[in-house]
């Protein structure tokens, strides 16, 4: 195992109707004047932001109304945020939403406390050191932006999706009321569930030796959502298996599975370029990127896919040809992506071969390689486009 540092400070408020103690948390984070921001318009709908809106008044906390966060969040409506925020002098950022508010609340907390453009962190010219605090209401099990440091922001101007991160972006505090899932769709919930796999997939597939811990963590998160996810898709209203998803989500991705060990992350490189091109929700890119990766890079290590094969999808070890246990857990995967209707093709997410070259090249690696478990260069992505592409 490799030295690491590790330090969540999220307070997680955990269950049923937490979400009117919001304005509670606020002021314990001394939040005094709040940027209310929120999505598409699925609070409004489900009542959830007039709760929080009540629960900040109750406290006596003030604040201005910020919507319209697009799934896959963009820079503009991040500039909007930055500029009401310094007019208004917000001194805490709310998000009440998905992983994307949570990101475009993460843009906005880090770009008032910046002189400069707020790009600049997504863009590698400046390091994230300093934001506004922010709190976050969760309504969807996916991202895991709501215990992570991460935020991922597409920028208009060339439809550049890139990620920032820092310990300074890690929510104050975030509240999970597994019941707000309720009303993601069946869609929606198979694409969230998808990218609690690959996060996890992304730490697991390792190169760091005596990782045991961390190995079980990662199984046991894959093997609840295996089991938890076909629950969730037949009734979408049962609590309990949204509420241990939900958990699942912010713990595959706050690191606590991914300490000392090396990570991959190019399965998410390359779908974010899918999500920047085609609008998809991310979970459905990752549905088509993470198996052809996985066919591709599986020669490296084919132990730590007979792992994969035989801990959490039940395959027989082959130990004259393990190259077969390795290939036939890559396979039950896939097929465990389809039945919860996630698309594995090019085909089935409606992206074309034709955009290969245009994919490939807006890739951010230059002539450099990428990813902790396998390098890989801008022909090892396109072979992996074109794995998509011919399945
Ligand atoms: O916008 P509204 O109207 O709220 O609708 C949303 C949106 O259409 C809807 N939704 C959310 N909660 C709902 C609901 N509909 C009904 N009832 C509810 N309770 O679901 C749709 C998707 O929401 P979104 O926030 O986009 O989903 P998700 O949480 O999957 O976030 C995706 C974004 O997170 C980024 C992705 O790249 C993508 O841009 N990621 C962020 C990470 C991080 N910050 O750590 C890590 C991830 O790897 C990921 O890259
Ligand atoms: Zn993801």
């Amino acid at each position: 195992m490799n030295n690491f540092d590790f330090c969540s400070p999220t307070y997680f408020v955990f269950g049923k109707d937490r979400e009117n103690e919001t304005g509670v948390y606020v002021k314990k984070y001394n939040g005094t004047k709040v940027l209310l921001h929120y999505g598409g318009g699925s609070v409004i709908k489900t009542g959830l932001l007039d709760r929080v809106k009540s629960s900040l008044s109750k406290e006596g906390i003030g604040y201005v109304e910020l919507g319209g966060a697009a799934p896959n969040p963009r820079s503009g409506l991040v500039y909007e945020g930055i500029k009401l925020c310094k007019e208004e002098n917000v001194d805490f950022i709310l998000a009440v939403g998905g992983g994307s508010v949570i990101d475009s609340s993460k843009a906005i907390a880090a770009g008032v406390l910046y002189d400069g453009d707020f790009w600049d962190f997504y863009s590698g010219k400046a390091a994230l050191m300093n934001a506004l605090p922010v709190g976050t209401v969760l309504t969807i099990a996916a991202a895991g932006s709501e215990g992570s440091g991460d935020t991922v922001i597409t920028h208009e101007d060339g439809m550049l999706k890139r990620g920032a991160g820092g310990d300074c972006l890690r929510p104050k505090f975030s509240i999970l009321n597994p019941a707000l899932t309720q009303t993601v769709s069946t869609y929606q919930t198979a694409c969230g569930a998808t990218d609690i796999i690959a996060h996890v997939f992304e730490r697991y597939f390792t190169n760091t030796t005596e990782v045991e811990v961390t190995d079980r963590l990662c199984e046991s998160i894959i093997l609840t959502m295996i089991k938890e996810t076909p629950r969730v898709i037949s009734n979408p209203d049962n609590y309990d298996a949204r509420a241990n998803i939900m958990w699942a989500g912010m713990v595959a991705h706050n690191n606590i599975v991914g300490v000392g060990r090396t990570q991959d992350w190019n399965s998410h490189g390359i779908e974010h370029e899918l999500s920047a091109l085609y609008d998809c929700a991310h979970g459905a890119g990752l549905a088509v990127i993470m198996p052809a990766w996985m066919k591709y890079v599986m020669k490296h290590d084919i132990m730590r896919f007979c792992q994969m094969a035989t801990r959490i999808f039940g395959c027989e070890m082959n130990f004259a040809q393990p190259e077969v246990t390795a290939l036939e857990g890559i396979n039950r995967f896939k097929q465990f992506l389809s039945s919860i209707g996630m698309p594995t093709s090019f085909r089935e997410l409606g992206a074309k071969a034709d955009d290969i070259d245009y994919l490939v090249d807006t890739f951010g690696i230059g002539d450099g390689k990428t990813g902790g478990f396998v390098q890989l260069a801008k022909e090892d992505i396109r072979a992996i486009y074109e794995i998509a592409a011919n399945e």
